[in-house]
């Protein structure tokens, strides 16, 4: 029913390039440089057409030029891609330039290109092979469910032509590109369509593809388990409340599993706090958390991970009506302490810290990782290519920002103490959900949250800015319109190094 797009068919051959007959035959150079990479000399005619085109692009990034090869070699034509200088080459330059190549030759219509991957790239072979199937696979990403005209469902064929055998990092790359595309298709459906219940059924679909576990709470189940935030912020829509848990165990029986907890707001009108009406249609995209954590667990147990993940995903409509939860309101927790609603926009965090406590309480988790569009303020701090994380320990931070580097989802760390702690008491009740003023949104927003988690290892992403494409987001050829999925290539990894 869904994967969006077209997907990218990848393989790998050791031939050598000159002998390979495909339609396009990509070939890298640097800036500067004279030297196509991977290629020998070919014979005067072409190499001189070859010269002469990179004296034109001079090989800068982002540059592709074709030079027609006359049935000189059994390619019909050489693509000369750009990389930039060579002491500036990074992963995210091979997953950047991979994504503009599959798109200028997919508008030419051309079903079948091949790619020379130099074996001297200033990186681990494995990576530069991730970076280039990633940009592939995601660059082919539309949206057209909703639309008659389609564009073309022809799958284009990449091949891969490197002297090492590659397969395994292809097919790995396929999967977590894969993973990606799921959360941006479901994260893309309109409110209308995406309500919690129909967000039960896709996580139910997935977990019976998958042989996962899923359970899905009705309201009823919400209100009687104790799960007074979702209940509260979930009260006033008639598209009625979800909790979502999906279990994924593939690790040893004893081993503690990782819990994933996802806001899953389908709808955030703000409820009786309304927002105003500019953009509120991107408000759809409050359920990114959640689908985030979809796409995870679905690129995990695709690639059989030998891990123990439990995903968490409480899901709302936050409307205004007769019935919705009020400013003033006190309503009590599954942590089981009580919370002042000061502001019905701050609806996140409490759904939030239903799904934070119910499983740290019945799965015993070793680390815990929550995915929220929480607070604007964090798109004020650090913008829309950077995600907030706030944690309560070190060692898990420096990994994260590992997994970050890897994988060029940038994530920024925030501090939290009890300074901002005692930002979020109550005069009538244990906690408030909403800071002072304005002051330092994101961080109250956890702080909020750490209310529930205690000791237990735990990283926060606020991912209000990255999860969407917004006006100030950072072109790349690998996104388009609408939901990006960030966050679910950097915990795959994660999750990868992990045992
Ligand atoms: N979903 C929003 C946060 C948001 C806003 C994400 C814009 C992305 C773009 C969240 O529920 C919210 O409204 N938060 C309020 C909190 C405030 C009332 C303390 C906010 O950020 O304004
Ligand atoms: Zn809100
Ligand atoms: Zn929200």
């Amino acid at each position: 029913m869904y994967s969006q797009g077209i997907n990218v068919k990848i393989n790998t051959e050791k031939l050598e390039p000159l002998e390979k007959k495909t339609s396009v035959l990509c070939v890298f150079c640097y800036e500067g440089e004279s030297k196509l990479l991977g290629i020998g000399k070919t014979n005067q005619k072409l190499d001189n057409a070859i010269q002469e085109t990179i004296k034109e692009t001079k090989a800068k990034e982002k540059t592709l030029e074709f030079v027609h090869t006359h049935n000189l070699i059994p390619a019909q034509k050489i693509l000369i891609v750009g990389l930039g200088k060579k002491n500036k080459i990074t992963t995210e330059i091979l997953r950047n330039t991979a994504g503009l190549i599959t798109k200028k030759i997919r508008s030419l219509g051309i079903l079948d290109f091949s790619l020379v991957l130099p074996k001297d790239l200033p990186m681990k072979i494995e990576y530069a092979v991730n970076a280039l199937v990633e940009g592939a696979n995601l660059s082919m990403y539309s949206f057209d469910q909703f639309k008659k005209e389609k564009i073309s469902n022809k799958e284009p064929n990449m091949t891969i032509l490197v002297l090492e055998n590659v397969i395994k990092s292809i097919t790995k790359s396929l999967i977590i590109s894969n993973g990606v595309k799921f959360t941006r298709d479901v994260a893309n459906l309109p409110p209308n369509e995406c309500t919690p219940a129909k967000l039960g059924e896709i996580a139910k679909k997935l977990a019976n593809q998958n042989k996962m576990k899923c359970t899905v709470f009705s309201k009823n189940e919400i209100k009687s388990k104790g799960l007074g935030g979702v209940t509260a912020v979930g009260q006033g829509s008639k598209n009625e409340p979800r909790f979502i848990i999906l279990e994924y165990r593939n690790g040893k029986k004893e081993q503690k599993p990782t819990l994933l907890v996802g806001k899953a707001v389908t709808f955030d009108t703000g409820g009786i706090s309304l927002k105003p009406g500019e953009k509120m249609d991107e408000m759809k995209f409050d359920k990114c958390g959640g689908c985030t954590v979809l796409g995870i667990m679905k690129a995990i147990s695709e690639l059989r991970l030998p891990i123990n993940v439990v995903a968490i995903i409480p899901s709302v409509e936050n409307m205004p009506s007769g019935d919705a939860f009020r400013p003033g309101d006190i309503i009590k927790l599954f942590n089981g302490k009580t919370a002042e609603i000061l502001n019905t926009d701050a609806e996140g965090r409490l759904i939030l810290a239903d799904g934070l406590a119910y499983g740290i309480k019945h799965y015993q988790p070793s680390t815990v990782m929550d995915f929220a569009t929480l607070t604007g303020a964090c798109i004020v701090a650090l913008g829309t290519n950077v995600a907030g994380i706030v944690s309560n320990n070190t060692k898990l931070v420096s990994k994260i920002k590992t997994a970050s580097a890897i994988t060029s989802e940038e994530v920024w760390e925030l501090p939290i103490n009890d300074d901002y702690m005692d930002m979020i008491k109550s005069k009538v009740a244990d906690i408030r959900n909403i800071g002072m003023g304005r002051a330092a949104g994101t961080i109250t927003a956890a702080a909020f949250l750490a209310n529930s988690v205690g000791n237990v290892p735990w990283v926060h992403f606020d991912i209000a800015g990255t999860a969407w494409i917004q006006p100030s987001t950072k072109n790349k050829s690998y996104n388009s319109h609408g939901a990006t999925g960030f966050g679910v290539r950097l915990v795959v990894n994660h999750l990868m190094n992990q045992k």
